[in-house]
């Protein structure tokens, strides 16, 4: 289920207020400048495709597309059983920012996003249909979890897709990961 998470960088292994009231959630972001949407989940077969996936929720990626000037899109995904998973986990799991926004909308599965907002972090646990956009420069990092299962539509401005600036704080690994929030 989709949680907010508040943490203060005090006290990092120590939860501030944890909600899982989709108003409090897209409220509480939206007062610190991040776009969240929850969008109605469509039915799509285990196997569809990248094509499928971007044709069911078209009327939603368009209005991204022409309100925020997006101009990639593509769809990931991931499975527990990926040989590259604990690579790609330790990759995001550490802070960094990018020069554009970085835009998710999850299908299915799940996986956390960590926004570092001066002396707070907010964890939001994304779930399907949650839309979520990190604003380009915001420190932040994210969590698939030991064994990731998602598939995530991502949308672009530049072409050139995900370019990560790391910042080598170590915040990241003081604040309780993904698996030990789900527990
Ligand atoms: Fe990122």
């Amino acid at each position: 289920m989709t949680t907010l998470t508040t943490y203060h960088v005090s006290t990092p292994g120590q939860l501030v207020l944890q909600t899982r009231d989709d108003l409090v959630i897209a409220h509480t972001l939206a007062q610190a400048g991040i776009q969240f949407e929850r969008w109605a989940v469509r039915t799509l077969p285990a196997d569809a495709d990248s094509a499928a996936v971007l044709s069911a929720y078209a009327p939603e990626i368009e209005r991204l597309k022409a309100s925020k000037g997006y101009t990639t899109v593509d769809v990931a995904r991931i499975t527990p059983e990926h040989p590259d998973r604990a690579a790609m986990r330790q990759k995001f799991i550490e802070e960094h920012t990018h020069a554009d926004d970085e835009v998710r909308f999850f299908v299915e599965g799940a996986g956390a996003f960590y926004l570092h907002l001066g002396d707070t972090v907010l964890q939001v646990l994304c779930e399907a249909g949650d839309l979520i956009s990190v604003p380009a420069g915001t420190r932040h990092w994210f969590d698939m979890g030991p064994a990731p299962r998602f598939t995530a539509i991502r949308l672009f401005v530049s072409p050139d897709g995900w370019v990560g600036h790391f910042t080598g704080d170590p915040l990241s690994a003081a604040i309780p990961r993904l698996d030990a929030v789900a527990a």
